[in-house]
């Protein structure tokens, strides 16, 4: 059985955000002790960034996260922080997305954990516990702050850096750091974390504890886009919290087809997950007749456009490409198809969903 760890702390509220200097002062005992602050660029000249408790001595890497993190971005910044006093930092705290959050994670784990990251794509490969790091997420949706993973792509795969040290020590949800997202952005990434419920709640994996938090985010969700009455102070204090809870719903469970055709997408194209995640849950209707419908219903109340047809300007082999990365994503399969997946499931199957997109 899978036994249960989650973020060691969270302190959730609006305001939560000033809480940060005194957590980060308990790591800051030597006179050379330092953290590294990974920030989104899109804070950048906005006030978020002066409220950020940069000390001398710490590093403040402004990163931009329209592509998705890669492997060798990670080992990059590993050289530059270990370049920095020559000594390790005593937090990382990745303020920002799930992008800027997978960052700071793998960044932590990779700092204590020999060779290169991509070696350690995959269950259980990091041996040693990561620097301290804090996840303090700006946009809601992803699960990120919650997860068990670091996902990043490869030279040969997109696949997370998966295990118990994964996991942030701290996490700080602030509903008022998510004032000022785009409308799209914001309805994009808490489409994941829709999605996130509606594949944990269907597959072999289902089981009553990964439900109890799937089924509580799938109601906030409900809230957040179907619930004319909220304020947008009331959805963004929803949101935060269902992106928490459809993350750990997942931990107890499993994603299921859209995520597995998702991360293909993203692998080739370089596509953001929420909205490669949209582009594919469009297309799923035969796999999640009701949760699809239901998107559909939040995507004409919000007049957001889903990317549509973009196979015309795909090749063969691009297509090829996504499948062979989709395909290897076994234990999603597993878990939406059951243990005999590969009777009913093929890449045939999914290069015909790919070419509706
Ligand atoms: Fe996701």
């Amino acid at each position: 059985m899978h036994n249960f760890k989650s973020v060691e702390r969270c302190v959730y509220g609006r305001g939560a955000f000033n809480d940060l200097e005194g957590i980060l002062q308990k790591r800051r005992v030597q006179p050379d002790d330092f953290i590294v602050f990974f920030l989104d660029d899109c804070h950048k000249g906005k006030p978020l960034e002066s409220r950020v408790p940069v000390k001398p001595g710490d590093l403040v890497l402004v990163e931009n996260v329209d592509v998705e993190p890669k492997t060798e971005q990670i080992d990059a910044y590993v050289a530059r922080i270990k370049a920095h006093t020559g000594k390790l930092p005593v937090a990382v705290v990745g303020i920002g997305g799930g992008s800027i959050m997978d960052i700071a994670k793998a960044t932590s784990l990779m700092l204590t954990n020999p060779g290169k990251s991509e070696q350690y794509q995959g269950l259980d490969l990091i041996k040693i516990p990561g620097v301290y790091h804090v996840g303090v997420p700006t946009i809601s949706g992803t699960g990120a702050e919650v997860s068990r993973t670091a996902v990043l792509t490869g030279p040969v795969k997109k696949l997370g850096l998966k295990c118990d040290y994964t996991y942030f020590d701290q996490i700080v949800l602030d509903p008022e750091l998510v004032v000022g997202v785009p409308r799209n952005q914001w309805f994009y990434t808490g489409m994941d974390c829709y999605i996130h419920c509606v594949e944990s709640l269907q597959g072999t994996h289902f089981n009553t504890f990964s439900e109890a938090y799937g089924s509580k985010a799938l109601e906030l969700c409900r809230d957040v886009y179907l619930d004319d009455t909220l304020s947008q102070e009331e959805r963004d204090d929803k949101l935060m919290v269902a992106s928490y809870m459809g993350g750990l719903s997942l931990t107890y469970s499993e994603v299921g087809v859209c995520h597995g055709l998702s991360y293909g997408l993203s692998y080739v194209f370089g596509t953001r997950h929420g909205i490669a995640n949209c582009i594919v849950f469009n297309q799923l209707e035969e796999y999640y007749p009701a949760g699809v419908r239901e998107f559909w219903q939040m995507v004409e109340k919000h007049g957001i456009h889903i990317p549509a047809h973009l196979s015309r300007d795909w090749t063969e082999e691009q297509i090829a490409q996504m499948a062979d990365v989709a395909i290897r994503l076994e234990h999603f399969w597993v878990h939406h198809f059951g243990p005999q997946w590969r009777q009913v499931w093929d890449v045939e199957k999914i290069k015909d969903l790919y070419r509706r997109m």
